[in-house]
């Protein structure tokens, strides 16, 4: 990837991430949904927070048989809403974020949780973690958000390269859904009326100029699965649907 292109990409991600507070942090980046986003009694988002943390950690770690010797590592980690129930399963929980402010709120969120940290990184690379040191490398709402193809391939190289031989990946991300039969009919105009052409749900690819928002690369099943194939990753199990109508559970082993 051409370096300036990729500071630029690195700079315009870290500023949509950067959260003003942690309460913007936890539920307009983190947890936001139309419920939420319309909730103003405290005590009902935590509750919330609590729930969907809780829906959501049985997902990742559905099928992945995690002993208490293990280190897990989550690439773009948050503020550690993962890492601090997944660190009392584990030996210890280590997550990487591109946004220097999520990791701010983490050593806040982690502070009765000693061995969990979340690092700044790059947005691409897990440099610092050692090779062959991790039993389960996982991500959560982040890989649905990334923007450029080279950054998700940098990251699949990674995970291989941090793993463990045998050591297990479980990654969400956006599968690509069938363009509505509307929406198709209104795509043959719309480069006519100088109009962007609808990709599907969310789907959002980074370009200088262009405001960073939610949304990201969306993947084919079987371009997703090829992808993790070519990154020496084994699947073992892919997941359709399962929390959201369009995420995708894939669960993979360093061969
Ligand atoms: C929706 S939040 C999810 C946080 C956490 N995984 C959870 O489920 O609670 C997405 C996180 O990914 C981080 N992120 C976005 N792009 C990233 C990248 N390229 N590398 C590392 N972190 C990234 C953001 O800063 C943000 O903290």
């Amino acid at each position: 990837m051409k370096a300036a292109l990729y500071q630029q990409w690195a700079k315009d991600t870290r500023k949509f991430w950067d959260s003003e507070s942690e309460f913007e942090a936890k539920y307009r980046r983190i947890c936001s949904d139309p419920e939420i986003d319309s909730c103003e009694d405290e005590s009902r988002l935590k509750e919330l927070w609590e729930k969907r943390t809780r829906e959501e950690l049985d997902q990742l770690i559905d099928g992945v048989p995690i002993r208490e010797d293990w280190s897990c590592l989550e690439i773009g980690a948050g503020i550690g809403r993962l890492l601090k129930p997944m660190a009392q399963r584990c030996h210890q929980a280590v997550g990487v974020d591109i946004s220097a402010k999520m990791v701010s709120y983490a050593e806040n969120y982690l502070a009765d949780t000693p061995n969990a940290k979340v690092m700044l990184n790059d947005g691409m690379t897990l440099s610092g973690v050692e090779d062959s040191s991790i039993d389960f490398a996982y991500s959560h709402l982040a890989f649905q958000h990334l923007t450029m193809l080279e950054v998700v391939k940098s990251y699949l190289a990674e995970i291989h390269r941090i793993l463990k031989p045998g050591g297990y990946c479980r990654i969400q991300c956006w599968r690509e859904a069938e363009t509505p039969i509307k929406e198709r009919f209104k795509n043959i105009l719309r480069p006519i009326l100088g109009k962007t052409v609808y990709h599907g749900p969310r789907r959002w690819l980074y370009a200088p100029g262009k405001e960073v928002k939610f949304g990201g690369i969306t993947f084919h099943p079987h371009q997703w699965q090829h992808l993790l194939r070519k990154h020496r990753l084994t699947v073992t199990n892919i997941q359709l649907g399962m929390g959201h109508e369009y995420w995708m559970w894939t669960t993979s082993r360093k061969q």
